[in-house]
């Protein structure tokens, strides 16, 4: 009898399961109200979220001791924090973002064209434009743009604050056109995107893994009134280790319709988020707003990314960009924009052919890169070295 209990309390621990999800628990740990005083950086808490001003950030990272504190300060906003924070003004100079707006624009009109585009999980079509993988067609598109878009210093110490070094940025635009309606309410990949009969076979522990391995950003291309639907938050609600099986129970969503709660963003703001808050896409209520949205994923280093990137080709097209605006950006900022595009860490790869050097970690793509910028490599030098690198990871 004593076995049997043991069993299964054990088994009950290990194995979440949708049935077993609890209201009362979930309100006991997501009913909290977020302290200014707890997050010295921050400049204010509206609606139980963080905001920033990415001003003072910026100034506050300059120093090591200070950027030690700011990023701890961040990784426990989005742990046992509200999940989510805003940073305000995070591109002062929003030429940047006008620029890439441009050259989405014309990637969404070239899908029209050609009637390609793969369509989108979320909404029904024409309510929206989506393009996958943004980050690539950015880059390929004008590096120079990518350059001082992805040198942002917000992105880079969001990304590290709770990925740590060597993340993985993918990148998705989302234009909602008027009368696009809202999402469901919903976590984000991994677990987020599996029913309820696949994330039952996975045990807890990997429940509290899913949300470290990615992180969810946007950057507001336009300004978003309310009107225009900018995300709906439930802020604390990452801090429920069942809220992936939750979010399948009618009670949980009908509570995430009746407590959620949505900011207006200013063009240049950017949100960083848990990937595990209860969040989703607003209605579009507006005339004429066109809302987009530079959704980015960031992934840590040691997870599989939502999408395929093509970093070779990538950073083949970002090198030259990057000699041309040496001088114009800062060391830092070719580091950020580095980050977000070579390959950061060294694995998987083939052990035979491409030994560590020095270390137990072959050479990555991005010190590759870095290599070769320092050394004022030619471009074709530095591509043909990059493709005998990918060549070598090949079995
Ligand atoms: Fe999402």
């Amino acid at each position: 009898m004593k076995t049997d209990n043991l069993q299964k309390l054990r088994a009950d621990r290990v194995w979440l399961t949708e049935d077993a999800c609890d209201l009362g628990d979930f309100r006991d740990l997501a009913e909290k109200t977020t302290l200014l005083a707890d997050y010295p950086n921050a400049d204010s808490v509206e609606k139980n979220v963080l905001i920033y001003d990415s001003r003072k950030v910026v100034a506050a990272i300059a120093d090591p001791e200070g950027r030690r504190a700011v990023l701890a300060e961040i990784c426990e906003a989005f742990g046992e924090g509200p999940g989510v924070v805003v940073f305000k003004g995070a591109y002062e100079n929003t030429s940047i973002i006008d620029r890439a707006s441009k050259i989405f624009d014309e990637i969404i009109e070239e899908q029209h064209r050609s009637s390609t585009g793969g369509g989108d999980h979320f909404a029904k079509p024409g309510a929206n434009d989506r393009i996958w993988n943004s980050l690539e067609k950015h880059c390929l598109a004008d590096p120079e743009n990518f350059a001082r878009y992805y040198a942002n210093p917000i992105i880079a110490i969001a990304s590290e604050a709770w990925l740590g070094p060597s993340y993985q940025m993918t990148a998705q635009v989302n234009r909602v056109n008027p009368g696009g309606a809202a999402q469901s309410a919903h976590r984000d990949y991994h677990l987020g995107f599996q029913s309820s009969k696949v994330i039952e076979q996975f045990p807890a522990h990997v429940h509290k893994l899913s949300p470290v391995l990615t992180l969810q950003g946007a950057v507001a291309h336009c300004d978003m009134p309310l009107e225009s639907g900018p995300t709906l938050f439930l802020p604390h609600s990452q801090t429920y280790v069942s809220g992936y099986l939750a979010l399948k129970r009618q009670e949980f969503k009908d509570y995430f319709d009746k407590h959620h709660i949505q900011l207006p963003l200013q063009k240049g703001d950017l949100v960083f988020f848990n990937p595990a808050l209860f969040h989703a896409a607003g209605t579009n209520r507006s005339a004429d707003i066109k809302r987009v949205a530079n959704l980015l994923q960031v992934s840590s280093a040691f997870g599989r990314a939502m999408e395929t990137v093509n970093r070779e080709r990538m950073s083949a097209k970002l090198f030259p960009a990057l000699k041309k605006l040496k001088g114009q950006l800062s060391e830092t900022d070719i580091v950020n924009a580095v980050a977000s595009c070579a390959e950061g860490y060294s694995f998987p790869t083939n052990l035979d052919r491409d030994p560590p050097v020095g270390g137990l970690a072959p050479k990555t793509q991005a010190q590759l890169m870095h290599e070769a910028l320092k050394e004022g490599w030619s471009d074709e030098a530095f591509a043909k070295a990059l493709a005998d690198q990918a060549e070598k990871k090949l079995t």
